[in-house]
């Protein structure tokens, strides 16, 4: 490797939504893609790994609007924080950049006019469901209705959930806007196609011809044989994103601009490091682009993607790395098992490094679902990277501390397990480069097995005491710190800070990966302080716990519309709200968050339980206002039983706000 030529590698990992947070379905992504890209930078390549927010689109519009923000606000804020996640999981970009951006709009453009002066671009009028009162063109996800096949109610616009039906949202029996809950009406607009059916020969070559895995290019093979549909890239305003060139009110559909995205980060790159973006995206370039992406988004990567690039004169990927959907426990991440974990709730429990290895132990270069076994992980961590790789190190540094001044010996105490040890790296390197790191984790792990049945074997614990002795047991600890400054090179694309750490102790140099083939000798290091802790379960438990609870973090891959389902006026009226006046109020022994009320409602009283301690001072609340829910049944409690409920405002905790009617009202009357 170290013979051959430098390559120079743009890298991306896909452009997370703007509209949800970080959670394990991208970490899995992005630590897929930084240890592949930590890997080259490594063994000397030249690799830039760019990323961005994906921020246009209705959905970004829409939850800016439910949020009473702009659309720039919102997506500012969520960048900031999908920036901190991942540096959290000290995911190496070398930019994270916005598709909402000035490169973006003139790479959009530019692409745009090449493909339409090439003839793959023509208008068709479209007839589509359109909301009235919202006035906007609604996509499938924002209108529901009943299934034209079996009539099953409340069904998507684009598929049935009861009997898989596929269809058009204009089949669908009295359908509605979820977004105002009017009734859609057909309205026909003009829209913009690209050709996608005449590339079809360019890409039955293009995805054949090594850039792909063989399973993504099987799938592919199907829906080209199929026929391609000539894609549609423009919308109606009002939308969220770039202006097609000399329209009015149309724009570019997100998914036309948010690969063009990766250009438009690169590019920003290449101005602020006065880098040549032609080297790299040019028709003749001869560096490599690499995607890495999830399998349900391979049609925007290995059609659209390669067609839209050919037809606008841009060099086409090297590559696409496209892997599989993370699931927990065997199943779907879910938001009530709490195993939808955000990558912020993660980071307030656990090391980001455990789920680094536990990540890479899985991954292989095909694109099966990745199944985090919350056991399993446990039981890798501290098994194999604490009690195995970690442990080497804790068990040589005492010795050579106490008896040998720190200093590791001048030679080799054995020549062969050093020299097995060494040759591993080209095999290793070659793991890294398929992406097949869980069989680079398995064979890493058998060569820590290796050392520590070398140091079992020798046992310097024992031969320390036996006069004579000792220059076996410098020799013996000295390899083992040797072997361990191997494996941290071989696990430093996975294990970034515990490689750093590793570094400090060892007193060396950023190790690179060639450093695995030539040993420390006559080197003095530091002392050895604890690399890693081991996991502990009850901080996995506490992590799924605090999953639960939180609000339900608004996936990036389903958004959701904003809820309008309605009640009707009858359900409405059900609920019985009175004034009350509240003529005691009293702590409750054993519940410091709740207050026990006894309030006057005109002709009689109640005792009403009510979470708001940690708002108020009982004695504050006496003489006041409160609306309180008169027919609500009664529930017992562990103190007494509550007779209705109050009503007020806010999160909870200290943050919580009773409901006051103004002194004029009086205790009984009906709140309408
Ligand atoms: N914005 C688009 C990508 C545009 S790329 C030009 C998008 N965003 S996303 O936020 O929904 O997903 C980003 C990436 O995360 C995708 O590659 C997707 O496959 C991946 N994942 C999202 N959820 C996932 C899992 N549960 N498991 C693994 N990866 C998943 O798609
Ligand atoms: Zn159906």
């Amino acid at each position: 490797m170290s013979t051959s030529k430098r390559r120079r590698i743009m890298v991306s990992s896909a452009l997370p939504n703007a509209n949800g947070s970080i959670h394990l379905g991208h970490l899995l992504e992005h630590v897929q893609t930084d240890i592949w890209v930590r890997f080259q930078r490594l063994a000397g390549n030249e690799c830039i790994y760019v990323c961005a927010d994906d921020a246009h689109g209705t959905a970004t519009m829409l939850k800016a609007e439910q949020e009473g923000t702009t659309a720039e606000a919102l997506i500012d804020g969520i960048r900031a924080e999908h920036e901190r996640d991942f540096a959290g999981f000290l995911i190496s970009h070398d930019n994270y950049y916005s598709t909402h951006s000035e490169e973006n709009r003139h790479y959009s453009e530019l692409i745009y006019e090449r493909l339409r002066e090439k003839g793959h671009i023509f208008t068709k009028e479209v007839e589509q469901l359109y909301d009235p009162e919202k006035r906007l063109f609604l996509a499938d996800r924002y209108v529901k209705g009943t299934c034209p096949k079996c009539g099953a109610p409340d069904q998507y616009g684009d598929n049935c959930e009861a009997c898989s039906a596929t269809y058009d949202a204009t089949d669908l029996v009295e359908p509605r806007s979820l977004l105002s809950g009017a009734v859609p009406v057909l309205k026909s607009s003009l829209h913009y196609f690209f050709d996608l059916p005449g590339c079809t020969d360019f890409l039955k070559t293009w995805t054949r011809s090594g850039t792909l895995q063989p399973e993504v290019a099987n799938k592919l093979a199907e829906w080209l044989d199929g026929g391609l549909k000539p894609w549609d890239i423009s919308r109606d305003g009002p939308y969220f994103g770039f202006r097609v060139p000399g329209t009015e009110d149309k724009y570019f559909y997100v998914w036309m601009d948010a690969p063009i995205g990766y250009m438009a980060s690169f590019r920003n790159y290449c101005d602020r490091e006065g880098l040549d973006f032609d080297d790299f995206w040019g028709p003749d370039s001869d560096c490599e682009v690499r995607h890495f992406i999830g399998k349900d988004i391979v049609n925007f990567h290995c059609l659209f993607w390669p067609a839209v690039l050919s037809g606008a004169d841009f060099r086409t990927p090297t590559r696409v790395h496209t892997h599989g959907f993370v699931t927990v426990d065997g199943t779907k991440m879910s938001k009530s098992r709490g195993t939808f974990i955000n990558a912020s709730t993660y980071l307030e429990h656990l090391d980001p490094e455990y789920l680094r290895y536990y990540f890479a132990a899985k991954l292989s270069p095909n694109t099966d679902d990745i199944d985090i076994n919350l056991d399993d992980f446990v039981q890798r961590v501290n098994s194999d990277l604490v009690g195995k790789i970690v442990n080497i190190a804790s068990r040589c540094a005492g010795f050579l501390h106490r008896h040998f001044d720190s200093t590791l010996s001048a030679s080799l105490h054995d020549e062969d397990l050093w020299n097995e040890v060494a040759a591993a790296r080209d095999g290793l390197a070659e793991r890294y480069e398929a992406g097949d790191t869980n069989r680079a984790v398995r064979e890493i792990a058998a060569l820590a097995d290796r050392a520590n049945q070398y140091i079992d074997s020798h046992a310097p614990w024992q031969m320390v005491k036996q006069p004579g002795q000792e220059a076996v047991v410098h020799g013996v600890c000295s390899l083992g710190i040797n072997l361990f400054r191997a494996l941290v090179v071989y696990l430093k694309p996975i294990l970034p800070r515990l490689a750093e750490k590793s570094e400090a102790f060892l007193n060396v140099a950023p190790l690179t990966w060639d450093d695995a083939g030539t040993p420390l000798l006559g080197h003095r290091i530091e002392k050895f302080r604890p690399l890693l802790q081991r996991l502990d379960k009850k901080a996995v438990n506490r992590m799924v716990e605090a999953s639960k609870e939180g609000e339900p973090p608004a996936a990036a891959d389903s958004v959701e519309a904003p809820a309008a389902e309605h009640i009707s006026i009858d359900d409405f009226t059900k609920i019985d709200l009175r004034v009350a006046r509240i003529v005691a109020a009293r702590e409750v022994d054993g519940a410091d968050r709740l207050v026990r009320l006894t309030l006057d409602v005109g002709d009689h009283r109640r005792e009403v339980f009510a979470g708001i301690r940690q708002a108020y001072d009982p004695e504050r609340l006496v003489g006041r206002h409160a609306v309180v829910v008169a027919n609500l049944a009664p529930r017992k409690m562990r103190f007494g039983t509550s007779e209705g409920m109050v009503l007020a405002a806010g999160p909870g905790g200290e943050d919580i706000f009773l409901l006051s009617p103004d002194d004029g009202a009086q205790p009984g009357m009906e709140v309408r």
